[in-house]
């Protein structure tokens, strides 16, 4: 592993994961990630920001060695979840005399989840600063992106912002700054679709917060380092806006092939009125792809057969996601086929519980779909497109 200077004192020592393939046994990550920690030098104090996943503490020590660090003052914790604090317990016994940076809530969780004294703990509050000796750092407290403790920190006159989990990336590459834009771009998207789309409404008011910050390079924590920031500041404002796009997302799973004829047709319907569709079969579908389609689309259909008295079990987690994630989806519907009874559509209305788009009037049948079945599909195809329409997204 290396050490790779940002800027003249400021230096990146964490290390990358190329092989990592599930995060939070949840997140399938295409392009493994990174676990970014920073070393702050100033003239008269030193500063690690974050540490790394304990799979790769060794990795962390190794860079410290490179790096000629013989003393840490301040370990700052911008966030508790382990793949950053983890190493927190090593990196603070092999250096007794360092204070843990935290905040009122991240004092607790680190306490909490870590073997870490409490006492070493240095409780800062929104806005304060540490003088490191010509390097200045200043702590924002930014909630729920994506825990209630989590912080970022910004190198005052370097114009450096530290920002953790917020703007990064699970993308795991050997340059230091970001050299692909596009590539970057959408394992951005992915890693806010499946991280921080829930809290849209806290990263704007975070992003008000900072927005008079002049900031050079945002120094995430997981993925590369962003030296033209206005890319994925840019990038964030639409994803967080309420703006949606002229697209129907249609996660749908189908036994013996009734509910895939509805969905073949809805698609070919909204296909022929202009409406871009992104249909993902739940069995065979990365469910990071279908999160990032989630962000944009007005509209999301989710087709399901009934299996004994409900939803299939792969529609009932699309819809589960759905909740959780809380895109801002305008509009949904529900499709799809039953034998001979159950409760499908009213236990996925039931799930629906933290997000409210408007229900567009399902199509369930009975059996395989005929003629008037594939009539009344056209009819929903035509309801999302005047849907579409009222909102101004639709010619
Ligand atoms: Fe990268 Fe929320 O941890």
């Amino acid at each position: 592993m290396s050490v790779r200077e940002i800027v003249p004192g400021i230096y990146a020592v964490g290390a990358p994961d190329f092989d990592r393939r599930l995060f939070d046994s949840l997140i399938p990550l295409p392009h493994g990630t990174t676990y970014n920690s920073y070393l702050v030098k100033g003239a008269k104090k030193t500063a690690l920001i974050d540490t790394v996943d304990p799979s790769k503490e060794l990795d962390l020590v190794t860079n410290l060695v490179k790096a000629r660090v013989d003393t840490i003052d301040y370990i700052v914790i911008n966030h508790v979840e382990q793949d950053h604090s983890g190493s927190l317990p090593m990196i603070a016994e092999l250096f007794p005399k360092a204070s843990i940076v935290v905040n009122e809530k991240s004092k607790d969780l680190v306490t909490r989840l870590l073997d870490v004294d409490p006492a070493r703990c240095m409780e800062i509050k929104d806005k304060d600063t540490l003088d490191l000796g010509g390097k200045t750092l200043q702590f924002f407290i930014t909630p729920w992106v994506h825990w209630p403790e989590t912080m970022v920190t910004y190198a005052v006159e370097d114009r450096v912002l530290f920002s953790c989990d917020l703007f990064g990336t699970h993308y795991a590459e050997s340059s230091l700054f970001v050299t692909d834009e596009r590539e970057v771009y959408i394992s951005a998207k992915r890693y806010y679709a499946e991280i921080m789309m829930p809290f849209r409404r806290n990263i704007a008011d975070h992003m008000e917060k900072l927005k008079d910050i002049p900031v050079s390079i945002i120094a995430p924590s997981h993925g590369p380092v962003h030296s033209r920031p206005g890319v994925i500041l840019d990038a964030y404002r639409d994803w967080i806006s309420d703006t949606v796009k002229d697209e129907v997302v249609i996660p749908y799973v189908s036994m013996h092939g009734s509910t895939e004829k509805m969905v073949n047709h809805l698609c070919e319907a909204l296909i022929e009125r202009g409406i871009r569709v992104k249909p993902f079969n739940l069995t065979v579908t990365d469910i990071g792809e279908l999160a990032m389609a989630l962000v944009d689309a007005a509209t999301v259909v989710i087709g399901t057969p009934t299996v004994l008295f409900g939803p299939h079990p792969q529609a009932v987690y699309a819809a589960y996601l759905f909740n959780m994630l809380k895109p801002k989806t305008r509009f949904l519907s529900l499709i799809g086929s039953y034998g001979w009874g159950g409760n499908t559509i009213e236990a996925l209305k039931g799930m629906l519980t933290r997000t409210k788009p408007e229900l567009l009037e399902p199509v369930y049948i009975r059996g395989a779909p005929g003629v008037s079945d594939q009539k009344k599909i056209e009819e929903l195809a035509d309801t999302i497109v005047g849907k579409h329409r009222e909102i101004g997204i639709h010619q």
